[in-house]
């Protein structure tokens, strides 16, 4: 089986691997304006704790557990003769599964503003409504998106998945600085810059905090195996928890910087930031036109293309999951494991596309099965699956899967995986921190947020 499943010729293909399947729409989108709506610099600082207290100890447990094993999610747990904990994997399939199936359908839409931007259609933020209605186009860009991403998953490991990174991620890097610096030389960039980073305690409460959390586990890719997955390509002589220390921050690095471009672009056209995915595809567009118009197509151009990258590593990551799950435990062939599944999620994926405007029913499904609250602008199917997949799912996986590690697998195993490739971690401070945050902290505060987001969401509950 080792030779047929593939692994990351180096470790820089395996971060960045890794670190492409963290980078995407969350940070890019959601980050920035998550900062500027949950009182700035006070945000970034609670952001980066969770990551770094939390989410951290949670990544190296799941890469350890896919090296460990050198299997899929599902099968991982199997590997270490617990068959009965097979059902985590099982729970990160199906997340893998629902938050592809509407990823793609945004990723989708940042394709189709790459085209638009390329034809000098700045008029396209204030036709988003309608844009994301047209469901044919819609369709065709998301067909056009996952069939890049099934490309690459279909080239295997090495040739795919750490081939494509390589290429992806740095160009990534460098549109974003050239980006970032480009807009803090505009004019009222300093007030983007102010609103981004000057620290606003007062707007610090109970539902900062749990956003703050969300956002930082999702972005992190974590809870459904994905980076189980990843792990289980990697070899034995690399330090786990470096690698997972660099991935975090590069994740962290991205966001951060998503931030530094985005706030002064907006505020330097004296435009304010609204909330959701309004700040990207509906503000922007007119941000670029009022650059000028041959300046606007190029920025706009390269933002929009900056966007569907990092997608496009994600959407790998999570195409990724369930095809490994195919190919170890079904022996399917990898390339018709990939096309196959990917069929299968595109198709999961269709209500989430007919969601936003072209069907009534599936546009206000919240309303209609009766969950909706009271104010809320967004009731969409697609907005249910991602209750479901992302504010649910995943931190329910990333509880199980810390104490998995911790007390069923055990500390000692763990740590064991952990020290190789890397000297000096038994008995270190750094190995204490990291056994005591799998074992009190994420369990503890992970199942604090599935609870709250049940009783919020599923039961109109809401204790904060
Ligand atoms: N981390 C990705 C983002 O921020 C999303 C993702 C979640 C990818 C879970 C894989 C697994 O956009």
């Amino acid at each position: 089986m080792a030779v047929s499943r593939g692994h990351f010729s180096s470790r820089l293909g395996f971060i960045l691997a890794a670190a492409g399947s963290a980078v995407g729409l969350g940070n890019i989108w959601k980050f920035p304006f998550e900062v500027g709506s949950g009182g700035g610099a006070a945000f970034v600082v609670m952001y980066l704790g969770f990551c770094f207290l939390l989410c951290f100890p949670v990544m190296t447990a799941e890469i350890a557990i896919g090296r460990r094993t050198q299997r899929n999610a599902v099968g991982a747990f199997k590997a270490l003769n617990k068959p009965r904990w097979a059902f985590i994997g099982f729970l990160g399939l199906a997340s893998g599964l629902l938050i592809l199936s509407f990823y793609n359908v945004v990723a989708g839409w940042a394709f189709g503003y790459v085209i638009e931007m390329i034809m000098g259609n700045f008029d396209i933020g204030s036709q988003f409504g309608d844009f994301i209605k047209d469901w044919m186009k819609i369709g065709l860009y998301g067909i056009v998106f996952m069939g890049a991403t099934a490309f690459i998953v279909s080239q295997g490991v090495q040739k795919g998945i750490e081939k494509a990174a390589k290429f992806l991620m740095p160009t990534l890097i460098i549109l974003m600085i050239l980006l970032s610096t480009y807009a803090m030389t505009l004019e009222g960039a300093m007030r983007g810059i102010e609103f981004y980073l000057i620290p606003d305690f007062s707007k610090i409460n109970g539902q900062v905090v749990y956003s703050a959390l969300g956002q930082a586990f999702f972005s992190l890719s974590l809870g459904m195996g994905a980076l189980i997955t990843y792990g289980s390509y990697l070899s034995k002589e690399q330090n786990i928890v470096q690698s997972a220390a660099l991935i975090t921050l590069m994740d962290v690095g991205i966001a951060f910087l998503a931030g530094l471009m985005l706030f002064p672009l907006v505020f330097s056209q004296g435009l304010e930031p609204t909330g959701g995915p309004g700040l990207i595809f509906v503000t922007l567009p007119g941000v670029f036109r009022d650059l000028g118009p041959n300046i606007g197509i190029i920025i706009g151009t390269l933002f929009f293309t900056l966007l569907s990258f990092a997608a496009l590593t994600s959407t790998v990551s999570l195409l990724e999951v369930p095809v490994a799950y195919v190919v170890d435990e079904h022996k399917v062939p990898r390339k018709r494991a990939v096309w196959l599944t990917a069929t299968l999620i595109f198709l999961i994926g269709i209500p989430s596309l007919l969601s936003n405007g072209a069907s009534s029913i599936l546009t206000n499904f919240i309303d209609v099965i009766g969950l909706a609250r009271e104010g809320a602008t967004d009731n969409s199917f697609m907005t249910l699956v991602a209750w479901i997949a992302n504010d649910t799912f995943l931190p329910l996986g990333g509880m199980l899967i810390s104490i998995f590690a911790a007390y069923i697998w055990k500390k000692e195993n763990l740590s064991a995986e952990l020290s190789i490739g890397n000297e000096g971690y038994a008995g270190s401070f750094l190995e204490r921190f990291i056994n005591f945050s799998i074992s009190y902290l994420a369990p503890v505060v992970l199942s604090v947020i599935f609870l709250l987001t049940l009783l919020s969401k599923f039961f109109g509950i809401d204790l904060i």
